[in-house]
């Protein structure tokens, strides 16, 4: 089942919520720096020990303060004009996060941010195409996949992905 919501990811009880993160992993803004303020610093600490994470794939941490179980770091690309893999970037990063997930054992629900349409300017339209059909692959897979959106105007891209071919 795949929903879409208005809210701010950090206070969702999932078993895991999605970070839009740098390759550092140590925070940053945005969702980066509103998930690590509400985990608290034992998420730098833990991900420190981590080494970074190269742009498209995924690192995952226990959730720490939040609500949710863990936290699944991954890191999208930044938009170049599409010219440089970018698209190909997003569906990997999108696609790591769901195979650590399963790798797991225990996530059987799962909530994304819109990665890299924010500080990486990734269009949205186009990045929650992307969003929506690895969502579809892994459909089955999970109990819920929410594309957790943090305004009206970026959930009508996600509700007219999920409209479209339903
Ligand atoms: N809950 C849900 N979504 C949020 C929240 C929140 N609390 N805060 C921001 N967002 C949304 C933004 O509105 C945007 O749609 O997350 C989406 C991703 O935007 P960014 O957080 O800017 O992430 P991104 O574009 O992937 O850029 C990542 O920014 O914060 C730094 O360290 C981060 O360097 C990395 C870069």
């Amino acid at each position: 089942m795949i929903e879409v919501l208005v809210c701010d990811i950090t206070r969702l009880e999932v078993d895991a919520i999605v970070n839009a993160a740098n390759t550092s992993l140590l925070g940053g803004g945005g969702v980066d720096g509103a998930i690590h303020r509400a985990a608290g610093p034992e998420l730098r600490e833990y991900n420190r020990k981590l080494g970074g994470c190269p742009v498209g794939e995924a690192r995952i941490s226990p959730g720490f303060r939040l609500p949710a179980k863990y936290v699944i770091s991954t890191v999208g690309p930044v938009w170049h004009g599409g010219t440089r893999g970018e698209s190909e970037l997003l569906e990997k990063a999108y696609r790591s996060s769901f195979e650590l997930a399963l790798a797991q054992g225990d996530i059987r629900s799962i909530a994304f941010p819109a990665i890299s349409t924010g500080a990486y300017g990734f269009p949205k339209d186009r990045a929650a195409e992307i969003a929506v059909r690895v969502m579809r692959e892994y459909e089955d897979r999970f109990d819920r996949i929410i594309a957790c959106c943090y305004s009206e105007a970026d959930a009508e891209h996600y509700r007219r992905e999920l409209g479209a071919g339903s």
